[in-house]
């Protein structure tokens, strides 16, 4: 019951951010990755969007060895089949289909009256299920729909043959107190949602995508769609090292498993960073080039002694292999005398004094300072 199943978009929401484009053989070493790494799903692509995406997600469900491989769909049959086409070859697929439910969508982008959507969400789930028995139905704005329609449209969908119901906050609108209320009215009003697993797919506009995947998760979704580094339309997706290691890390309150290595979470991250060229800020959680690295005189100190002091999980924990003393003008011997250690100089106390002053007056002129330049001071 605990099991999360985590569903990475990298490839297709992520692919959607500006900059984040990936050519055939970036996808498919990603692919591979993401499949290393454990997820269980791995949303490749949305077939019908070019030809060029299309052959992505065939390949990826070619050489895929562990992974469910899914592709996007809207609800129109072409889009299916071309979607089950390139899924086709995986050893096990899945279909994600998806239609608007807002009353915002429906009437300016759908132009579409709410009956109608109901009829097509039961037409294109029952010809999705025709080509596998894994389908996936997304309510789009769901965040932002009303409690009766979306209630309806979820039976609807699960009646057709769902098997996973996902509810995005797709504008990033969502706090987590409203998100959470979605899936405890859903798990309350819909008859038959014993029959599928309940989905979270939160952007990040307010910054609140992880918040809000965990208020999901703990109002009963099972399944929690990510992108690598939090990539995805406009501010993002939730970021799937962060959900991930917040599982990790507070399990007695997010007492939930999952299959993912948590020590390939560098690795991936930074391969995402090349393959894009879009690397992620230095502050940012995880992953971020000072995520576990400490400058502070005091902090280091701390973390010298025993990192508990100022660290909430270890650096090997994501693969990294030592947490980074970062040395500037607010470092103090003890620090210095350890970096300088790790630079291969075991200084004595008069030498230790002596580049320790050098040092200090170095950072007061420099903002930053390098391994190179502690060599030289030395030297
Ligand atoms: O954000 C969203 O609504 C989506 C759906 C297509 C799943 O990405
Ligand atoms: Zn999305």
């Amino acid at each position: 019951m605990d099991r999360v199943i985590i569903f990475d978009t990298t490839l297709r929401d992520g692919e959607q951010s500006p900059g984040c484009s990936m050519n055939h053989d970036e996808k498919l070493r990603m692919a591979a990755l993401l499949d290393e790494m454990g997820v269980d799903v791995i949303e490749a692509g949305f077939p019908i969007a070019s030809p060029g995406d299309f052959n992505s997600v065939k390949a990826i469900a070619e050489s895929t060895k562990n992974a469910i491989i899914a592709g996007l769909c809207r609800t129109k049959k072409g889009d299916i089949e071309a979607c089950a086409q390139a899924v086709a070859p995986a050893k096990r697929r899945r279909i994600h289909t998806f239609v608007s439910t807002s009353p915002l969508h429906m009437k300016h982008k759908l132009n579409m009256q709410p009956d109608d959507v109901i009829a097509m969400i039961a037409e294109s789930v029952a010809f999705a299920r025709q080509f596998t028995d894994d389908v996936e139905w997304s309510a789009e704005d769901g965040s932002r729909s009303e409690d009766d329609f979306l209630a309806r449209a979820v039976e609807t969908a699960i009646k057709a043959g769902a098997t996973t119901i996902n509810i995005p906050d797709t504008v990033g609108y969502a706090l987590p107190t409203d998100y959470a209320a979605k899936f405890t009215m859903l798990l309350n009003r819909v008859p038959n949602i014993d029959k599928a697993v309940l989905s979270v797919h939160c952007h990040n506009d307010l910054g609140l995508a992880v918040a809000n995947t965990l208020a999901g998760v703990a109002a009963g979704a099972r399944q929690i769609e990510c992108t690598i580094n939090g990539i995805g339309e406009r501010a993002g997706n939730a970021a799937l090292e962060e959900v991930v290691m917040a599982i990790r890390t507070r399990n007695a309150d997010l007492p939930y498993t999952n299959n993912i290595d948590t020590t390939k979470i560098t690795g991936i991250s930074r391969a995402l960073g090349e393959i894009t060229g879009v690397s992620v800020q230095p502050n940012k959680a995880i992953v971020g080039a000072n995520a576990f690295a400490h400058e502070s005189g005091i902090h280091q100190d701390g973390v010298l002694k025993n990192p508990q002091t100022y660290e909430i999980m270890t650096p090997e924990s994501i693969g990294l292999s030592k947490n980074d003393l970062v040395i500037g003008k607010h470092s103090g011997r003890h620090a210095f005398k350890k970096k300088m250690e790790v630079l291969g100089h075991d200084l004595g106390d008069n030498a230790l004094e002596e580049a320790f002053a050098k040092f200090k007056n170095l950072a007061d002129r420099q903002k930053k300072i390098s391994d190179e330049d502690l060599i030289a001071l030395v030297s």
